[in-house]
């Protein structure tokens, strides 16, 4: 056992570890530094915690530990990259699972014997704590169940949705009324009947949300998240969850905010829902006029060869089709040619914030030439070649062009300014939005149609062999 004074000095050193961490995971240089020092708060929180003189059962406890281990590790070796929004999604579903059972177990075990004020407070943390976990649980159940396809991703709500929401409101603030005036224990059943209404009202909200929206859902149900464990902080009396909690909730909404300014959305619009009706997701999109011109192999190498900027754009088709390495291999040639090669990156690029950034580290693609969107755009008009590789909805000229397109003001990367653009990408097929895309009709655009990973391999290998034979050529003089 350790003293309450020692446990004390554990949150606080773990407090700020977690600070620290956050502040690293800020940058790609010090991302590794920011987990480690994560991992290493959380250890000491959890050992302290499991030591301090309020902790008993510890067959229990070990059983559980041993437990959520595995679910863990599997889950961390199995899910694939392009699964972990979803398991994002799950994980937030979990916190506000708990959340919602230690409030039960709070009320269940209350404390009459308080002073009025301090039960009153108590009773309220209870109350608040049931609502925003019992809201980030079923939320966060529905947002898993869109992003891995379980429901349609597209907006589906009932009608007058608002003022659905509105009542459930006021009949959950009605009943935290009644709650509090109850006798002990009647008021469990208010409990119970705002935790149902709460239950539905986060699965309308969440359902309520189109695809596109997807990204920012997830990231407000973290947060979310983060407010149900400072709930649960404040109703178990541990300071350390309320400021891990509190960590959680304001950065959630921070990267909610920053999200939302990526995609041209205001956040009440999201939260409120709608967006993408009527639009296809993953369809073929609508019709465009004009033609799309495809291009080769070696037409592409013909091009790189006379260029000497070339900007590459990743979107999800990258990850999808793994293609990361030949993407990093294809810059080695093109820098040791002294070609200056950079990389654009849309804030939302993929499936989840930071996801290109992350297959690009581990391709061991220099982090300096990777530049987000507001840093490469002005240099678009003077590059001589972009290459996007995947993307779709982050480099749609709709967004910018056309005011009647879904994706309308959502800032993106303008790489149709550049001389010549080269997609690849598997067919004329819309993005994740369901836009179709005029990028891939315009004049200075062509298609090299097919796996991503396959014709990047495929243009690395003609590069390589052009670079053999231009130095056999040198090395053998011609008779
Ligand atoms: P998307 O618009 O989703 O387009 C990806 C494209 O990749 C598809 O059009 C697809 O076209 C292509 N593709 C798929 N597999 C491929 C393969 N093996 N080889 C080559 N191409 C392949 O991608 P984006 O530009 O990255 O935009 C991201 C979208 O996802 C945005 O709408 C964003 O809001 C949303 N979103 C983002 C996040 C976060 S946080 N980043 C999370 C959820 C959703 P083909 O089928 O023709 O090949």
């Amino acid at each position: 056992m350790i003293s309450d004074n020692f446990l004390l000095v554990a949150y606080l050193t773990a407090s700020a570890l977690f600070i620290f961490s956050i502040y690293g995971l800020s940058k790609q240089e010090t991302a590794l530094r920011g987990n480690v020092l994560g991992i290493v708060g959380m250890l000491l929180a959890f050992g302290a915690t499991a030591l301090s003189s309020e902790v008993q059962g510890y067959g229990l406890m070990t059983l559980m530990i041993v437990l959520g281990m595995i679910i863990g590790i599997v889950a961390a070796v199995t899910v694939a990259m392009t699964a972990l929004p979803q398991m994002v999604g799950l994980f937030n579903s979990f916190v506000g699972l708990a959340a919602v059972m230690v409030g039960f177990a709070e009320y269940l075990e209350l404390d009459l014997t308080l002073p009025s004020t301090e039960l009153t407070i108590h009773q309220i943390e209870i109350y608040i704590g049931i609502f925003i976990g019992t809201l980030t649980f079923t939320g966060s159940v529905v947002a898993f169940g869109k992003l891995q396809g379980l429901f349609s991703s597209k907006p589906t709500f009932l009608p007058f949705r608002n003022w659905v929401n509105l009542l459930a409101i006021l009949v959950t603030v009605a009943l935290g009324v009644q709650y509090m005036l109850s006798d002990y224990p009647n008021g469990m059943q208010a409990l119970l009947i705002m935790s149902g209404i709460v239950s539905a009202l986060g699965i309308h909200l969440v359902m309520a949300i189109g695809g596109a929206d997807m990204p920012v859902v997830i990231s407000i149900l973290n947060c979310y998240s983060g407010w149900a464990s400072t709930a649960a902080g404040f109703m178990l009396g541990n300071d350390l969850l309320i400021v891990t909690g509190a960590l959680v909730g304001s950065s959630g909404a921070i990267l909610s905010y920053v999200m939302c300014k990526a995609m041209n959305r205001s956040f009440w619009n999201v939260v409120s829902g709608g967006f993408g009706e009527g639009v296809s997701t993953g369809g073929s999109g609508q019709k465009i006029e004009g033609e799309a011109t495809p291009t080769s192999i070696e037409e592409t190498v013909e091009l790189l060869d006379t260029a000497s900027s070339v900007v590459i754009v990743p979107g999800y088709g990258m990850a999808v089709a793994q293609a990361q390495h030949p993407v990093s291999e294809l810059t080695k040639i093109l820098r040791e040619r002294g070609v200056n090669v950079r990389f654009g990156i849309h804030p939302v690029a993929g499936r989840m914030p930071g996801h290109m950034n992350v297959l690009l580290a581990e391709a061991k693609v220099p982090y300096d030439i990777v530049l987000e969107m507001d840093e490469i755009n002005p240099d678009l008009p003077q590059t001589d070649v972009v290459l996007v590789v995947g993307a779709n909805d982050t480099v749609n000229p709709s967004a910018a062009e056309d005011p009647e397109s879904p994706i309308a003001g959502m800032p993106v990367l303008e790489v149709w300014k550049a001389s010549q653009v080269v997609v690849l990408k598997r067919s004329l097929g819309s993005g994740y939005a369901g836009v179709a895309n005029p990028l891939f009709y315009k004049e200075n655009t062509q298609m090299l149609f097919g796996d991503a990973k396959h014709n990047l391999d495929g243009l690395v290998s003609q590069l390589r062999a052009d670079e053999t034979a231009s130095s056999n050529q040198v090395l053998v003089p011609s008779t």
